[in-house]
């Protein structure tokens, strides 16, 4: 099953100065897709594209089966808050409250209902999961790089969107950590998700399933 494809997609900031050029991608349901190329080739633009956080100039987004189209721009809130999940390239945590929080308050926003108990258990699942138990409690404010960068997968996780956008999960993580994380994101496909990681280590994106390299605007087929 389709869950999302772009055809065509042009986008770019500066006139004659193109980000991405013709930019075609097919997502199925259950597909580990990695997308690597040099910084400024477009990497993060392309997932703000496809999380509906940014527009695009031509081309056209079919997500779920619906057009998306631009002048619906400010009526895609459901699908920010139900379908698509981001784990940011910086993070993007809600200063100073806990870790508890940014992911309670995370899934708040996505207008899922749970009872308390179960949220309560669902968060400490993901959080056990990404090695974060010892600072539930804490201000994200205070932790460590890779500390809040495994908070903003937690925070996304703890939503199921069908469709998580992971920019960079790994960049600031040890081996060790990084590779917990890629496992974590194989087994969320396997659950019937899909994954888009961005990432420039070479040993990240051979994990993923289906790879790609973001080159001249486009997206080539990597390393198959
Ligand atoms: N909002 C914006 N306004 C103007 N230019 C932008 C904007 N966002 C990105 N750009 C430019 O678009 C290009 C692509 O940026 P993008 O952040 O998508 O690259 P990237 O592939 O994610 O790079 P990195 O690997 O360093 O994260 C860059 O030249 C950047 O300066
Ligand atoms: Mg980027």
């Amino acid at each position: 099953m389709i869950v999302l494809e772009l055809r065509s997609i042009d986008k770019s900031y500066r006139r004659n100065s193109p980000i991405l050029r013709h930019l075609d991608l097919t997502v199925q349901r259950g597909d580990f897709i990695s997308i690597s190329g040099q910084s400024g080739a477009g990497k993060s633009t392309l997932l703000n594209i496809i999380g509906l956080l940014d527009t695009f100039d031509r081309g056209s987004y079919t997500l779920f089966g619906k057009s998306i189209r631009k002048k619906d721009f400010s009526k895609l809130q459901y699908y920010r808050d139900n379908t698509i999940g981001f784990a940011f390239q910086f993070f993007h945590l809600i200063p100073n409250v806990t870790v508890r929080e940014n992911l309670l308050y995370s899934f708040i926003a996505s207008n899922q209902s749970l009872r308390m108990r179960d949220l309560n258990r669902k968060i400490k699942l993901v959080l056990e999961r990404l090695d974060l138990l010892s600072v539930e409690h804490q201000n994200v404010t205070l932790l460590s790089g890779g500390e809040k960068q495994r908070v903003a997968l937690a925070r996304s996780l703890v939503r199921e969107p069908k469709i998580l956008l992971a920019d960079e999960p790994t960049g600031n993580l040890d081996p060790n950590n990084a590779d917990r994380v890629v496992e974590i994101l194989a087994q969320y496909c396997q659950k019937g998700n899909s994954v888009i990681l961005v990432s420039h280590s070479e040993d990240i994106v051979q994990r993923a399933g289906i790879r790609y390299r973001l080159s001249h605007g486009r997206l080539v087929s990597y390393g198959c």
